[in-house]
């Protein structure tokens, strides 16, 4: 299949088989839709359905790619509140066998034109291993979101990969506080030794105190629409 990266997907899916609408408009292909993502991330059919049942005109939002009445792909699109004109898509994906045809960029290019109709001038996502198929469609890496709209991004972004932030965020608080513990041990023990007339301890080593930062796994990638 050939297509213009800025084409209009509708247009070039004209006499084909493919198609992208908003879930909500066909409820009758939740379930399919619910398989096509379990087969890709692994969770209760009860969890994803109530997910997805969430899909409305005025966001969060499914899309999701027909080829004739079969769902094989899929993007939610949920707002940011505390960013202007923003969106966050995850849930990103095509069926196993319509890899490497480009439906992939199809999809994302009818996700772009369907948010900037609705004023949205900014699309973010979080990525692991799919940089270089973001990259291919224009997006380039961002800063990853500062606390307070990380604190929005956890409200739109799935279970799995929430908990998943949640855990690394845990085990980064963790290690600082045993750090720490650990400083205040060896400081008490110094002040005790200085007021008891025992010798002098040797000078204390430098305690390093790692800053340590917010070290997500994932990328944090975004376009501007124009
Ligand atoms: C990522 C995904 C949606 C891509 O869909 P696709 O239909 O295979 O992608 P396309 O065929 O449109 O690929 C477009 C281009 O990106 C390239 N590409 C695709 N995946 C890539 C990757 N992981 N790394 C580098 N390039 C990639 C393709 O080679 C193609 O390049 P070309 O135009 O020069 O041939 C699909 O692989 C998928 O569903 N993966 C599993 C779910 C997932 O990881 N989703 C992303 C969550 S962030």
């Amino acid at each position: 299949m050939s297509f213009d990266n800025f084409g209009n997907p509708r247009e070039i899916m004209k006499d084909t088989p493919y198609n992208i609408i908003p879930l909500h408009h066909r409820p009758e292909l939740i379930n399919q839709c619910c398989k096509l993502l379990n087969s890709e991330w692994r969770r209760s059919d009860k969890a994803r359905l109530i997910s997805l049942s969430s899909s409305c005109d005025k966001f969060p939002t499914s899309l999701i790619l027909l080829d004739n009445d079969k769902v094989i792909g899929h993007c939610k699109i949920s707002l940011i509140p505390s960013i202007d004109d923003c969106c966050v898509i995850e849930s990103f994906m095509i069926s196993r066998e319509n890899r490497s045809q480009g439906l992939g960029s199809i999809l994302l290019r009818g996700v772009e034109q369907y948010v900037a109709k609705r004023g949205i001038k900014q699309v973010l996502l979080t990525t692991r291993d799919q940089e270089g198929f973001y990259r291919k469609n224009g997006y380039s890496i961002s800063e990853p979101l500062n606390l307070y709209t990380l604190m929005e991004y956890m409200n739109s972004i799935n279970d799995i990969d929430k908990e998943k932030e949640i855990n690394l965020i845990k085990n980064i608080i963790i290690e600082n506080n045993k750090n720490n513990n650990n400083n205040n041990e060896r400081r008490k023990e110094i002040q005790k030794n200085a007021f008891s007339g025992a010798p002098t301890p040797p000078p204390l080593p430098n305690f390093i105190e790692k800053k340590r930062q917010y070290e997500s796994p994932y990328t944090y990638m975004c376009k501007k629409l124009s």
